[in-house]
């Protein structure tokens, strides 16, 4: 029987190895969530127990299995116009607002998962266009990014099971924005998927390289990061966003007392934060 056990130092260690490089925190007894997450990655490597897989993902040479390792520690959980209140925004308020401003409307979905928010952005848009034509007459630029390197194969590959189909998506938006490819399976027509652009980006890593956006939305991942981590995360964003930019939060994830950069503005049902200045 392969010990599937971490000694408590081990997994100290691991814990310490994987906030330093996904930002993500494991409670102090997790030990059975790493089991469970890693375990299918102990058969694929063939390594006897999980210490090993441990021990081994934590070497710098190894930077293959150390993806694969914090790919399978991230939650990946997303559905289609998660929220609704953001995307209504956008669509009857903020892309006329920045559209008015002479250029294309610049929008970052960081932490995209497989791809539903940036889709969703990129239908929201659509439908704008097709309901009030020139409403974004310089267009809309879409940067979708996330860490993991297979969730990004996901996004730029569109496909999606019954499953996920079945999570936030009308019927009438499946006919218009879908075409079947397999099995149960539906591909997002070409003109949305040449809307979004995807990149790996680290969050924990700098921003610099991205450009400045109008809009930020980086929904359901803040919340497994250190107050430390949000903090410089959130002064990240705010130099990242045009002023007056806008960034969407999660519903339970919040930036109160943690920035003084942004101001909360309430869009009932949900939130949003508006760069100062
Ligand atoms: C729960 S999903 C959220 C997806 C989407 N934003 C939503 O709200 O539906 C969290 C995503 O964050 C990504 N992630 C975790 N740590 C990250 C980091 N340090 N930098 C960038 N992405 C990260 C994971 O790979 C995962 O795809």
């Amino acid at each position: 029987m392969p010990n599937k056990t971490l000694a408590d130092t081990e997994y100290v260690q691991f814990r310490q190895f994987l906030e330093q490089h996904s930002g993500i925190v494991l409670g102090d007894n997790k030990q059975y969530l790493v089991r469970s997450r890693l375990a299918p990655l102990m058969s694929k490597y063939s390594l006897p127990t999980l210490s090993e897989l441990v021990q081994k993902s934590m070497k710098p040479a190894e930077r293959q299995l150390r993806s694969e390792v914090i790919d399978a520690m991230t939650t990946n959980e997303t559905l289609w116009f998660r929220d609704r209140y953001p995307f209504e925004l956008l669509a009857n308020e903020l892309l006329g607002e920045f559209a008015s401003l002479g250029r294309a409307v610049k929008i970052w979905s960081a932490a995209c998962s497989s791809g539903q928010e940036p889709y969703s952005i990129a239908m929201t848009v659509l439908e704008s266009q097709q309901k009030r034509p020139g409403t974004v007459p310089n267009g809309v630029q879409i940067l979708a990014t996330d860490l993991s390197p297979s969730m990004l194969d996901r996004c730029r590959n569109a496909e999606y099971d019954s499953l996920a189909l079945a999570r936030g998506l009308s019927e009438e938006r499946k006919r218009q924005f879908f075409e079947p490819c397999r099995d149960t399976s539906m591909r997002l027509k070409e003109q949305v998927r040449n809307m979004v652009n995807f990149r790996p980006h680290n969050l924990l890593e700098s921003y610099a390289s991205l450009g400045k956006f109008d809009i930020i939305f980086c929904r359901n991942v803040l919340i497994y990061f250190s107050p430390e981590a949000k903090a410089n995360i959130l002064r990240q964003f705010a130099a990242a966003l045009n002023p007056g930019g806008i960034l969407f939060l999660g519903a339970s994830e919040s930036a109160a007392g943690m920035t003084d950069q942004f101001d909360m503005v309430r869009c009932n049902p949900g939130i949003y934060y508006r760069k100062r200045g």
